[in-house]
């Protein structure tokens, strides 16, 4: 398993020095550069954009569909008085887009307005979304971050803003992989962030990351490609737009998983599940993959080479400090996956038992009976309505029935 990451790794990153001074833009379906926005009304919705600003200067852009299907149908703006509010929050290399490109029969954003929910869409630092008021991406400072600033700063001026233009008291927060990441590091360094949520949603929660330790001791200790892409002047972990062209456009286009080497480099990191690959989708997915500054791999790295949820402090060889998960006090719901790979059944487990012992574990069981669901299917499955999204709703709603007056 470990060997074959290793080579594949190694053998992308040849193909990647290759091939990117060589190689033509190919053209690719325009739902891969469409912004979320125009996806959301496309798919028929009503969609608004608003901004939260950190208190260390980062704007992040905030997507909302205030209403479903056919309110949107109906004259005149939507109602949003009386509704309750979800933040849907992405994972790494991860935007917005995630929960509203796979369409209205399987994005969940679309299934939670057509309920009757005030979806808000947040962006954490880094990705395309995102931006600052006094640095450009050209920066390094720009890149000086991990999901402990999402965590610290992104999240709570995220639900801040929401709760200010709804005029809501709480919200319900939902987050995807390091969207997880976040809030867990949230309610850590700033717990009264509890009084502002209802219950929390978590799907593939990356706190515990044992399960790659040998892979991030490869890349961070063996060979460090941080470092070495860094001292190649590359600020961040960002595709040169030609490569990606080329890689969706050829390489992640074959279309037949004996011939296929892009998925295959993704399944080796988050487990192999190629009857839920949508080979319509996979290369307008990799195409709207985003960046992430390097801090943030490694401080996952830092992670699951130490198996402790620690802050970054002075970095990866640096004190371990774990965050402290005794803070949070709101209902938990983990959702993991049968064969993910990288967080991991056991791991969640292993997170599940710790937050079961302070009393707030509301449940954690599998997102759903399919064997192979893997890290990325929780977002781009092929049958991402009827696998997840549609008993995820009924979960949600009983969620809000629960605790939504408390
Ligand atoms: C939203 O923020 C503005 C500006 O700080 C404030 O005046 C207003 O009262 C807030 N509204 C709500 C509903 O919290
Ligand atoms: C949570 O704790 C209760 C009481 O100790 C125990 O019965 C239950 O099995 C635990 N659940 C999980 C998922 O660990």
């Amino acid at each position: 398993m470990c060997d074959l990451v290793k080579s594949v790794l190694v053998l992308t990153i040849l193909l990647c020095a290759i091939l990117v001074q060589n190689c033509d833009g190919q053209s690719l379906k325009k739902d891969a550069y469409a912004t979320v926005p125009q996806l959301i009304t496309a798919a028929g919705y009503p969609s608004e954009r608003h901004r939260a600003r950190t208190p260390d200067g980062y704007i992040l852009q905030l997507h909302r569909i205030p209403a479903g299907r056919r309110a949107a149908r109906r004259s005149g703006a939507p109602s949003v008085k009386g509704k309750k509010a979800v933040l849907l929050v992405h994972g790494l290399l991860g935007s917005s887009g995630d929960f509203v490109i796979m369409g209205p029969e399987r994005s969940l954003s679309f299934f939670l307005a057509d309920a009757g929910y005030d979806v808000w869409l947040g962006n954490l630092r880094g990705n395309l979304h995102t931006a600052h008021q006094t640095l450009t991406r050209n920066d390094p400072k720009f890149w000086e971050y991990s999901f402990h600033e999402h965590g610290k700063y992104d999240v709570p001026a995220m639900i801040d803003r929401v709760l200010n233009i709804t005029g809501l008291p709480k919200l319900l927060y939902i987050g995807y992989s390091m969207g997880t990441t976040s809030f867990f590091t949230m309610m850590s360094e700033r717990p009264e962030y509890n009084d502002k949520v209802i219950a929390f949603v978590a799907l593939a929660p990356a706190v515990y990351l044992d399960n790659i330790k040998q892979l991030a001791t490869f890349a961070l200790k063996e060979v460090n490609f941080p470092n070495i892409l860094r001292s190649r002047g590359m600020l961040s972990a960002t595709v040169a737009p030609q490569l990606l062209e080329f890689m969706v456009g050829s390489v992640c286009n074959v279309r037949k998983p004996q011939e296929d080497l892009c998925m295959r480099v993704a399944y080796a990191i988050v487990g192999e599940d190629y009857d839920q690959n949508d080979w319509d989708m996979s290369p307008v997915i990799f195409a709207r993959f985003q960046p992430a500054s390097w801090r943030q791999l490694e401080h996952f790295g830092k992670i699951a080479m130490t198996g402790v949820f620690t802050s970054w402090e002075d970095g990866v060889d640096g004190a371990i400090k774990p965050y402290n998960l005794q803070n949070v006090k709101v209902p938990v719901t983990l959702l993991y996956g049968e064969n993910d790979q990288l967080t991991e059944k056991s791991q969640i487990m292993r997170l599940a038992e710790q937050l079961n012992s302070t009393g707030v574990l509301e449940g954690v069981r599998a997102g759903c009976s399919w064997p192979k669901f893997n890290h990325l299917d929780f977002v781009f499955a092929k049958d991402l309505g009827n696998l997840l999204n549609k008993p995820l709703i009924k979960h949600i709603n009983k969620l809000y029935n629960k605790y939504g007056d408390a």
